[in-house]
């Protein structure tokens, strides 16, 4: 499990139940408050799956790339309040120098795909896969996994991706090597593999319970090797929704995330990453009708902030990722309240040793988009 995967000097330090009794507005006068005092040596970024109530205070806003990004830019900020998941704030901690300090304001807020692959897993699975294929495998690992994950993927010349560049970062992967294991996401892999014309006969899946391969023909036409994991959110649109949709509103267009299966992709008019949703949409006439699959936090914020618009969740009884919905405004005070008397609760601190093989695979991203 991701949350125990991490280094042992991590310490989950629960909010005091006080901070769950203060008003909303006495806590949105923290925030600023401490915002101000600390100017530029805090900084807070937000994903796009945040809260509103969080969003409000970021200081940059944006999908996993723009995030990874933007940590890897600020030299300033001696804090860095990470509001997102576990991954992005092991992600932070890695790009930033060592007087940065990042912090997580709750240690709950994991991701159960990236919970999907564990370091003991993946190191079981690649011995087997080298005996299998030989030395014709390079390892992506999408942002969404954990740093010991990412270092793996690092150390055996392999690079992270993103939703936004999974297509640019494979194409890339194939003049290194003959195949690909894709970890741990094998629906972002499978629409992305097919994206750059692989078929899907061509892709087996590794099965990280069963330590097998998951494959029916000759294993020598395997290119992509697909981790068997998913994402708990995006796993919830379905091919009826898009059925429902197509039969009530057939003038509806729909846009998907790439995590959905490939049924889902395939039958949608549009997918791409949470950023080619936001622009997609923006870019959109008035008046134009949207059915859009993806996380509930962002799509509810897009139907605000486009009223001139028809838009509806591809599934009408989404609910918001629950581990990005763990940070909220109590728990972003809490934080900051102890910052502001020198305290630093839910330090994400990754260890040197992982950080030096995970950072090469951060950076061959960084450095190719
Ligand atoms: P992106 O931010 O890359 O679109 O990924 C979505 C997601 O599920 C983040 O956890
Ligand atoms: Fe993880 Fe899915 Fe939540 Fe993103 S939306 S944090 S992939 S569970």
């Amino acid at each position: 499990m991701e949350l125990l995967d991490i280094v042992e000097h991590e310490k989950n330090e629960m909010m005091p139940e006080s901070y769950k009794n203060r008003s909303v507005e006495e806590m949105e006068e923290r925030v600023r408050d401490i915002k101000e005092k600390f100017g530029s040596r805090l900084y807070i970024p937000g994903h796009h799956y945040q809260k509103d109530e969080v969003i409000q205070f970021s200081d940059v806003t944006g999908d996993s790339l723009q995030l990874a990004q933007a940590a890897a830019e600020n030299k300033d900020a001696e804090y860095i309040v990470f509001c997102g998941v576990h991954f992005m704030a092991e992600t932070a901690d890695m790009l930033t120098s060592e007087h940065q300090k990042v912090l997580l304001p709750d240690m709950r807020a994991g991701c159960s795909m990236a919970d999907m692959a564990d370091i003991n897993q993946t190191d079981r699975a690649w011995d087997k896969l080298q005996a299998l294929f030989g030395d014709t495998i390079l390892p992506l690992t999408y942002v969404n996994s954990t740093a010991a994950i990412k270092a793996f993927v690092g150390k055996n010349g392999g690079a992270t991706v993103t939703s936004s560049n999974a297509k640019k970062m494979l194409e890339w992967a194939f003049t290194q090597k003959e195949r690909i294991l894709f970890l741990p996401d094998q629906h972002l892999g499978r629409n992305t593999a097919y994206d750059i014309g692989i078929p899907l006969e061509e892709m087996a899946i590794w099965n990280p319970l069963s330590n097998e391969l998951e494959y029916e023909g000759n294993v020598e036409d395997v290119k992509v090797i697909l981790w068997k994991g998913h994402c708990s959110v995006h796993e919830n649109f379905t091919v009826k929704n898009i059925e429902n949709i197509r039969k009530t509103k057939p003038d509806m267009n729909i846009i998907v995330h790439p995590e959905c299966s490939r049924e889902v992709v395939s039958l949608s008019d549009y997918a791409g990453s949470t950023k080619y949703i936001i622009e997609t949409i923006e870019a959109a006439e008035s008046g134009t009708q949207w059915a859009i699959g993806t996380e509930m936090n962002l799509v509810n914020r897009i139907i605000q902030q486009h009223p001139d618009k028809n838009i509806v969740s591809l599934n009408p009884f989404m609910c918001p990722c629950l581990t990005m919905n763990r940070i909220d405004l109590p728990h972003l005070v809490w934080t900051l309240e102890g910052l502001e008397r020198g305290e630093l609760s839910n330090q994400i601190v990754v260890t040197e040793e992982i950080t030096k093989d995970a950072v090469l695979a951060l950076e061959r991203m960084l450095a190719y988009v």
